[in-house]
């Protein structure tokens, strides 16, 4: 079967809005960016583990010292700027770009806030979708610390703007993670909706895991290779073992790094379930199996970096799941450390030469369907991707 037309179609893709950045400027605690001297942009620093660093070097610089170690990392134009969204787009043959504020998104917001700025911040993404006609759409941002009514009248909103395919949600919903039964009537409203949960992770697991090594030794590397996919494991299956899947049949979602490490424990996760005493006797089993829940409900992105790990996404994902992967690059995160910027990023390539990989196409030979549809044909085709009328 073929899919799409060719495209090719990145679903992983991030921006902050000048709007965001200028928060973020304001803030003192994480999420925050600074500047510092040793340092030619400003510095995004977004995650527990940067913290220990960045009050080292908020203290050098208030003794007038340059910091030995600068934390976070670049804000460059890549995160802001539309025109650098579309180079890099051209660069590497991208045709459709499904674009999403990045992490922690609107989760540190006051409740007053979060309504206003989460229109705000939507309307700058229809906006940027309107002016690239049919090369751009856009998961919608959720105002989640606001209360019920302005949560389902910002679904309603978003729900209508023609660019939006979705919405972007973090593992931590109105605070109590996404096994809360105060989120299901949000989880019906975007399933009526046809609205896609694009699942990110952000908050990773607690510092303590990493040991008192990881600190000056081992940069970013057990935070977003191990916290970020475990975090988003964690986040579904307590979904799952709530019976949020049970209760909401139409809900879909999209899990970013192709479902953390969900694929590979799936089959614990139903053993473990089988052989619960507690749940056993309660009679709390999930209705479906994780296996129809993946194969029905959950499509995962192709951000893994392996062959490997993608064919157990594929063959997570049931029979048909080479239909349910989505290519992706996690644009403007990752950029090449030994390169230019404005040119190729691995994070692109090792993506794109995984799917050809998985699924048996030789080096330089042709694409074959089920390359096609990862790349972007699936993308199109789940997403209805398709714009009349532009020029
Ligand atoms: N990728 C993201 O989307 N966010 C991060 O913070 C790091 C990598
Ligand atoms: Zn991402």
């Amino acid at each position: 079967m073929g899919f799409g037309d060719g495209k090719v179609v990145d679903i992983h893709t991030h921006m902050y809005p000048p709007e965001y950045v200028k928060i973020l400027e304001s803030r003192t605690t994480i999420p925050l960016v600074r500047s510092f001297s040793g340092s030619s942009d400003p510095r995004l620093i977004l995650l527990d583990t940067e913290v220990p660093i960045l009050e080292e070097a908020e203290a050098a610089k208030s003794r007038g010292e340059v910091p030995t170690n600068i934390p976070g990392r670049p804000l460059t134009k890549h995160y802001s700027s539309l025109n650098q969204k579309m180079h890099f787009m051209e660069t590497h043959e991208i045709d459709i770009s499904v674009v999403s504020l990045a992490n922690p998104w609107l989760d540190f917001l006051t409740a007053e806030e979060a309504g206003p700025i989460a229109e705000s911040i939507n309307a700058d993404f229809s906006r940027m979708c309107e002016e690239k006609c049919g090369r751009l759409f856009f998961f919608a941002a959720l105002p989640l610390t606001a209360s019920q009514e302005v949560i389902l009248a910002s679904i309603a909103h978003v729900s209508n703007l023609p660019y939006c395919r979705g919405v972007i949600l973090g593992t931590s919903g109105l605070g109590k993670g996404l096994d809360d039964p105060d989120l299901l009537p949000i989880f019906h409203a975007l399933a009526d909706a046809r609205l896609m949960i694009f699942l990110h992770p952000h908050y990773g697991l607690p510092n303590e895991v990493w040991g008192p090594r990881a600190k000056e030794n081992y940069g970013h590397v057990l935070p977003l290779a191990l916290g970020f996919p475990m975090e988003t494991t964690i986040a579904v299956t307590r979904m799952y073992l709530a019976g949020v899947f049970d209760q909401v049949p139409q809900l879909n979602m999209l899990l970013a790094h192709s479902g953390g490490t969900l694929p590979f424990l799936a089959g614990r996760i139903e053993s473990c379930i089988l052989h619960d005493g507690h749940l056993h006797h309660a009679g709390t089993k999930p209705k479906k199996t994780i296996w129809e829940v993946l194969s029905s409900q959950i499509c995962l992105d192709a951000v893994v970096y392996s062959d490997v790990g993608l064919k157990a996404a594929v063959q997570a994902s049931g029979p048909e799941g080479h239909e349910r992967l989505m290519f992706g690059t996690d644009h403007p995160f990752f950029p090449p450390l030994g390169s230019d910027e404005e040119g190729e990023w691995e994070s692109v390539t090792w993506n794109g030469a995984a799917v050809r990989k998985a699924f048996g196409q030789k080096e330089g030979g042709e694409e074959n369907d089920k390359v096609r549809g990862v790349m972007g044909g699936n993308a199109v085709k789940v997403l209805n991707l398709r714009r009349d009328g532009c020029r």
